[in-house]
């Protein structure tokens, strides 16, 4: 069976409706991951838990492990992740609390760790496609299956956070193809794949991006936004595996 993990960001620090089995702490050539590797049922399927940024949510997103976390991953013999992060919503379909499936990726993070090929011979992954077509088209049918409606399609623009953009740089984003902006996306998606590990990710609206609505984002609006998403994701997450 293909040993599937499932990384949870803000919002989804724990999956409520896991039944835990065992918790592992690992250590990895890369340092600590952001927290303990949950392993439990959810909806009758094993799967392996682990919070981004910690548990309790302590860890920024430039401060993230993503290398040990994938590392870890795969030395407890992760074959498949889905990937849940809180998003800005930029083009006009990614309103407050929706899902979307990225099929796409524009990288605007800087000083991550972000290769596991360092000191060896070099090596390019192919990064055509980010996602893994196989995952995201299993999401899409999980979604429809369980009623819950999602875009099937998006490029997600990461930034380095922790501050949120400006109206600017969102509106470049556009520009550049952007639907949706989040902090977390990467390096992990392609550290996943240096590791050939099929990826895929639920992205959840959290707030219009910066500029697309009058005056400031706050932290209130997020959170109620987030709420209403992750409670659809947790939904999306248990059709995905049964
Ligand atoms: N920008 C970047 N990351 C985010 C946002 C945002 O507006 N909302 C949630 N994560």
């Amino acid at each position: 069976m293909t040993t599937l993990a499932i990384i949870g960001g803000t919002g989804l620090t724990q999956l409520s409706d896991l039944n835990i089995i065992k918790r592992e702490e690992l250590n990895t050539p890369y340092g600590s991951p952001s927290a303990e590797f949950v392993t439990g049922e959810l909806n009758n399927t094993r799967i392996i838990f682990l919070a981004r940024h910690g548990d309790p949510h302590s860890i920024a997103p430039h401060k993230i492990n993503y290398r040990a976390n994938i590392w870890g991953l795969k030395q407890l013999g992760v074959e498949q992740i889905i990937a849940v992060a809180a998003v800005g919503g930029i083009t006009s379909e990614m309103i407050p609390a929706h899902i979307a499936i990225p099929d796409q990726i524009i990288d605007y993070s800087y000083g991550r760790k972000h290769t596991f090929f360092d000191d060896e011979a070099v090596t390019h992954i192919d990064f055509t496609y980010p996602y893994s077509q196989k995952l995201r088209s299993r999401l899409i049918s999980a979604a429809r299956d369980a009623n819950i409606k999602v875009s099937p399609l998006g490029t997600y623009g990461c930034t380095q956070g922790p501050r949120l953009e400006t109206a600017a740089e969102i509106q470049r984003m556009e520009k550049d193809g952007c639907d949706l902006v989040g902090m977390t996306g990467m390096p992990e998606a392609a550290l996943a794949k240096e590791l050939d590990i099929e990826y895929a990710a639920i992205s959840v609206v959290a707030n219009w991006a910066a500029g697309k609505t009058a005056g400031e984002i706050t932290m209130a609006e997020i959170e109620r936004h987030l709420h209403k998403g992750m409670a659809n994701t947790a939904e999306l997450l248990k059709a995905f595996v049964g």
